[in-house]
């Protein structure tokens, strides 16, 4: 039952982007709760177009004193729990930290954006610490173009790896479907390839991502499982 939460302190990286997307692909599959714990609710606004995946449940009007409660009972409703927060440090986003089991941070492609994803990652180191678990997490660079690769943005990918960051392989390009989607209040399934261009690649490219985030799921569960039985031998022994 993963709960995924998409954390920046930064406004504007493409947190909602990333999140809705992540959620609308899953929820051609599995039963998907998204709990939108902005203020500004845009996913619950979204969601007023009247074409939520029937699979998709969207919760909001959450803040500090509710957020852990509403994950606890979405992830005992559904298999999937996605959470978009506001950009900014908030008890609210800490409490989501705390109960998520992947973290993801996007991030745009500059080195003012790199410097905001490294508080992100604090707060995600925090939540470690107060647990004594860890907290997987992973950078996922936004907005991107999807055929020019600058100097810039191997740099600041290089310096994010060299720091021992997990950064996604997956970005998620700069695309007018991941516009599109949300002016139509439509899923990618649901646009128009007469009225919105490249559709195809955009769901390609959401579902590289999701399948990544997947792998990296199921290498941490991998990884737990290996460690409870070298401890239970150790206990045995
Ligand atoms: N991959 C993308 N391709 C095209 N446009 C994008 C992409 N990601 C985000 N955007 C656009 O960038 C703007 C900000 O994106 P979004 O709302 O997802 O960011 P956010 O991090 O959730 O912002 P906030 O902190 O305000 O909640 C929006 O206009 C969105 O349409
Ligand atoms: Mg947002």
């Amino acid at each position: 039952m993963p709960t995924i939460a998409f954390v920046s302190p930064k406004g504007g990286v493409g947190k909602t982007t990333s999140a809705f997307l992540f959620a609308t692909a899953i929820a051609e599959i599995y039963d998907v709760t998204v709990i939108d714990a902005d203020p500004n609710h845009p996913i619950q606004t979204w969601a007023t177009g009247g074409n939520t995946p029937s699979r998709l449940t969207i919760i909001s009007g959450v803040d500090e004193d509710t957020i852990i409660e509403r994950i606890e009972d979405a992830a005992a409703q559904t298999p999937f729990v996605i959470v978009d927060l506001e950009g900014t440090a908030s008890k609210t986003v800490i409490y989501a930290i705390s109960q998520a089991d992947f973290v993801v941070i996007p991030t745009q492609g500059s080195q003012l954006d790199a410097n905001e994803a490294s508080r992100a990652i604090r707060v995600v180191l925090q939540s470690e610490k107060m647990t004594g678990k860890p907290k997987p997490y992973a950078v996922l660079l936004t907005r991107t173009s999807a055929s020019i690769r600058t100097r810039g943005l191997a740099h600041i990918q290089n310096g994010l790896i060299d720091a021992g960051i997990p950064v996604l392989e997956t970005e998620l390009n700069e695309r007018d479907a991941f516009k599109a989607v949300f002016s139509f209040r439509q899923t990618l399934d649901g646009l128009n390839p007469a009225e919105v261009p490249n559709i195809d690649k955009a769901k390609i490219n959401v579902l590289k991502f999701v399948e990544e985030v997947f792998a990296r799921l199921a290498a941490e569960e991998g990884g737990r499982k290996e460690d409870q039985k070298s401890s239970a031998v150790a206990g045995a022994a």
